[in-house]
């Protein structure tokens, strides 16, 4: 059985091997060189305190994770988040991603965020898919952006309303609380 949790600072190792590849062989991150376990560590620990990071486990083997972080840093940026989900290579397209980015989407809405946002390199079919599929909508396009591999990219900004900012009639949007732990 797969279940879904809260990553935790021993899950780096599984967490880089996953996303080792698409690091060192695609454009899907802009991170050129792959991070230490350590620095896996320090990030799992550090996001942590702020936005939801889950993996998908089965029998102590991590198939995939997703996580919030920040989308700007500016102050009023703090009611939107931005999402990344990776899905290990042999599971993938099997509903992984999906899972995965459903709890975390429910998890940032129980913190009070507004907006989040998917950065995509084009193309990624996959990756494009599964944000429509969960609401996500094209807002905005980075022409040659990036540079990797050799060659420029695009990135496409995907963003999901999952509260209508206009609900608010003017009024400050209420703080944003601590994510909560999936046990
Ligand atoms: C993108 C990714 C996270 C999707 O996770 P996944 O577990 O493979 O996705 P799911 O099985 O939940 O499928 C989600 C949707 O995408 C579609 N899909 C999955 N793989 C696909 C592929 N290779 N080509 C086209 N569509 C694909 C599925 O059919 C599904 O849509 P549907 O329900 O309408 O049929 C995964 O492929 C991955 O880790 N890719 C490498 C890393 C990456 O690109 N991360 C995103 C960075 S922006």
């Amino acid at each position: 059985v797969i279940i879904l949790r809260s990553a935790r600072p021993e899950d780096a190792e599984q967490i880089l091997e996953i996303y080792r590849p698409s690091v060192e062989s695609t454009p899907i991150t802009f991170e050129i060189e792959a991070p230490s376990v350590e620095e896996i560590r320090q990030r799992i620990q550090d996001i942590s305190i702020q936005y939801p990071w889950i993996v998908a486990e089965d029998q102590g083997e991590i198939l995939g994770y997703a996580y919030g972080n920040v989308f700007r840093a500016r102050p009023a940026y703090i009611w939107s988040a931005e999402s990344s989900v990776y899905v290990k290579k042999n599971s993938q397209a099997r509903g992984l991603g999906t899972q995965l980015y459903r709890k975390l989407l429910e998890l940032l809405f129980e913190q009070g965020i507004f907006n989040v946002i998917g950065g995509i390199t084009l193309p990624n079919e996959a990756s494009i898919r599964l944000h429509e599929k969960m609401g996500y909508r094209l807002v905005g396009t980075l022409p040659q952006i990036g540079f990797k591999l050799g060659q420029w990219w695009s990135v496409g900004y995907w963003q999901l309303e999952l509260r209508p900012a206009s609900s608010l009639g003017g009024k400050s949007p209420p703080g944003i609380a601590p994510p909560s732990l999936l046990k």
